[in-house]
């Protein structure tokens, strides 16, 4: 995420930011130190500079991906365009899951723009928290086996959500599922016959009474070879807390980050599971080639 310059004084100027390969801007944010340490160095000021990712220009291309209804209808709705499609979503302002969240937008963002590195393609996949569903239906539009879940009174709508746009469209149709945070959890997600690939979340944690029962169940739908893809915003210290607890059971990294969106993107895995070549921390001779990745 961070990329490092060390750059003599002269050249210090944002003028000169580097092009990275991903596309996306950095500059510099802040001198760490100015170290003079020996005669060697006497006469060179070696500025240790820290780039961080410009995401200005990034958020808004997230952003742009929006668009509304051009006249008020009666069902309130909102449009994105992901993974080459016209995605409409029924939204409503009685439940927080009737709405979609910014951090929903750039797991989405991160899944269009790293489908070469994340290849979703018959990846089986559960996205907890669903709420409207909307990073369910790219990744089922990616590819993916995909099984969006919440709570039961979200899942008229998650459904209708998910079919209304995937139907036809898909290689593999996703289905809605309740999944309430730590309960029954062995009686409808059997660790013996449910691999997930991928768990997916945005925006599951802020102010609710259920974060033991989030990470229960992180833990027990992460097998050893399962990525956790979690976009996060932060607003309160407890979200701190929770990412200190999480990493208890999990290693973590930061594969995508937007200070002015207050969201960052981690992947997780369990612990000592985590290899940076390939997504899953598999390295390519470990990777099964009988198709034990593909859906159930
Ligand atoms: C802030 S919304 C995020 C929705 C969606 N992921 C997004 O980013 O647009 C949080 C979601 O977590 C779900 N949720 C909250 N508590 C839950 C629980 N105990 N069990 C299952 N889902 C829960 C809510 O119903 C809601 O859909």
């Amino acid at each position: 995420m961070y990329r490092v310059a060390y750059l003599e004084p002269g050249h210090i100027s944002t003028d000169s930011k580097p092009k990275c390969s991903d596309q996306l801007s950095i500059r510099p944010i802040f001198i760490i130190s100015s170290i003079i340490k020996d005669s060697v160095f006497s006469n060179l000021l070696l500025s240790h500079l820290i780039w961080e990712k410009e995401d200005e220009q990034i958020v808004a291309d997230i952003m742009r991906r929006r668009f509304f209804p051009a006249v008020l209808t009666h069902k309130a709705w909102e449009g994105f365009h992901f993974a080459g499609h016209e995605i409409k979503i029924t939204e409503a302002t009685d439940s927080y899951g009737a709405v979609v969240w910014p951090s929903a937008l750039v797991l989405c963002y991160f899944l269009e723009t790293n489908s070469k590195q994340y290849n979703l393609v018959d990846k089986n996949v559960i996205e907890i928290g669903a709420g409207t569903g909307l990073v369910s239906i790219v990744a089922s539009l990616l590819g993916a086996c995909v099984t969006a879940t919440d709570l039961p009174e979200l899942l008229g709508n998650l459904q209708h959500n998910v079919l209304q746009n995937t139907k036809l469209k898909c290689k593999h149709q996703p289905c809605a599922k309740e999944l309430s945070w730590g309960v029954d959890l062995e009686k409808n997600f059997p660790r013996s016959s449910c691999h997930f690939d991928y768990i997916m979340a945005a925006d599951v944690v802020y102010h609710h009474p259920f974060l033991d029962e989030l990470l229960l169940t992180f833990d027990h739908l992460c097998q050893n070879d399962t990525v956790i893809l979690w976009a996060m915003k932060f607003r309160l210290e407890k979200e701190n807390q929770f990412v200190d607890r999480f990493q208890t059971l999990f290693d973590l990294e930061i594969i995508f980050d937007f200070p002015s969106l207050n969201i960052t993107l981690y992947k997780a895995m369990r612990k000592g599971r985590m290899q940076s070549d390939t997504p899953n921390g598999l390295s390519e001779e470990e990777i099964p080639k009988d198709g034990s990745f593909s859906c159930l």
